[in-house]
């Protein structure tokens, strides 16, 4: 029987010529895979058709938003998961879900071998190939840009000869990859990392230095997960969806930065994530009056490992599950509702209200009925300020008395 190859197919001209080419240089049958993670543009069934004219045996399409946004945007926000403080996770978090349905298809097709659009200079190629052998340790991967020879110009030359019915004129400077949690674009005049971005660049946002009037948004969160805005039942995609409309209008969002990659390259990325950006603020405000203090303080430093993990492409790793677990656990209070402002580029918390609050009224207020017993403050001081206290009297016998003047306090 002939060899299969699965291919995870975007319908644009890299992977339409690749369905030829990797059929050519392998000898093997290729079967089409798109998967939709909300990034808009042509149909399901357009993309499916078009995979077929340019030569797939078989061509499989899934529709994956409802799922990729409650099993991987949403744990992305109970993380309040930002890659060096700023990057919502957009494309790192579509790699696993998407490799998830190759293997699937590959199995279903009965093929040895997945194949993806990817450079060997990014996170995508490492994210794809390791997710893909921890869900099917018995395949293999291929990437024809990378290990194939697929260059831009091959491609447009090869789509030109063979007459595919794709675009091959529309020059697009940039490199974009986006989804219903944001969009990623680099390249081009980007590069030069002292170049503004024009506006051209986006296209989830408006420019946030002149916005409409202020947009009030009251997001219903259920143990870490949003489900009504104003009043009115949302799914994590409904919520995702309308709040990408709401905060994007008013350009929130917006986030240029050089980020580390895993594969040891500085890059210079932009990043839309309206709806993410407002979501995870709303979220995180929550989180501030819903959880016992260490709880919160610890929590931060497993936030921040798990966006590592994930942007390194570990999502299907036993660390990241074992955190996914103390993650969850931490979100069963965190429900009740938070009122954001959307507006110019910020979503700013204004009001906070849940049942399960751990915020006492009683013990924070200075007027009467005050509940905290402010007699027992000077013990505790004491005790809390012992052993600094001792270490000082030490430096004291053996230095003298601390310099109190100069820049710093104490001996040098
Ligand atoms: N640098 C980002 C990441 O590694 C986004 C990469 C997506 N690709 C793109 N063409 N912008 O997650």
């Amino acid at each position: 029987m002939t060899d299969r190859i699965v291919l995870a197919y975007s319908g644009g001209l890299d992977t339409s010529v690749a369905i030829g080419w990797i059929a050519e240089a392998t000898g093997a049958e290729v079967v089409a895979v798109a998967v939709d993670v909300g990034q808009g543009g042509e149909s399901l069934e357009t993309v499916r058709q078009r995979a077929l004219d340019c030569g797939a045996v078989e061509a499989y399409v899934a529709d994956a938003r409802d799922e990729f946004a409650e099993q991987y945007c949403m744990a992305t926000l109970k993380a309040n998961g930002l890659y060096m403080d700023s990057y919502p996770l957009v494309s790192a978090i579509s790699r696993p879900i998407i490799s998830k349905h190759l293997v699937a298809a590959a199995q279903q097709f009965g093929a040895s071998t997945v194949a993806h659009g990817c450079t060997g200079k990014g996170n995508d190629q490492v994210r794809f190939e390791v997710s893909i052998q921890t869900l099917g340790p018995e395949l293999k991967c291929i990437a024809p840009v990378r290990d194939l020879a697929l260059t831009r110009e091959k491609a447009i030359e090869y789509a030109e000869r063979h007459q595919l019915p794709i675009e091959t004129t529309k020059s697009n400077p940039f490199s974009i990859d986006q989804n219903v949690w944001g969009r990623a674009v680099e390249t081009g005049f980007l590069e030069d990392i002292w170049n503004s971005p024009t506006k051209d660049v986006y296209d989830y946002t408006e420019d946030p230095a002149f916005p409409p009037a202020p947009d009030v948004a009251t997001i219903t969160f259920e143990a870490g997960v949003p489900v009504a805005i104003d009043g009115a039942t949302v799914t994590p995609l409904e919520a995702i969806y309308q709040l990408n409309r709401r905060a994007g209008a008013q350009g929130i969002g917006r986030i240029d930065i050089v980020e580390d990659r895993l594969v040891g390259i500085k890059s210079r990325e932009i990043y839309e994530a309206p709806g993410a950006m407002a979501l995870i603020a709303a979220h995180q405000e929550l989180e501030n009056v819903t959880l016992e203090r260490e709880q919160a303080r610890f929590k931060k430093t497993v936030d921040q490992r798990w966006t590592e993990l994930v942007y390194d492409g570990q999502w299907f790793s036993p660390l990241k599950k074992n955190l996914d677990t103390f993650i969850e656990a931490t979100q069963t209070h965190v429900s009740g509702e938070i009122r954001l402002e959307l507006h110019g580029g910020r979503a700013t918390v204004q009001g906070r209200k849940s049942a399960t609050s751990l915020y006492d009224f009683n013990l924070a207020t200075y007027d009467e009925g005050d509940a905290f017993d402010q007699s027992s403050a000077p013990g505790f001081i004491d005790i809390y300020g012992l052993s600094s206290k001792v270490a000082s009297q030490r430096e004291e016998r053996l230095y003298g008395k601390p310099d109190l003047s100069g820049h710093g306090i104490g001996t040098q």
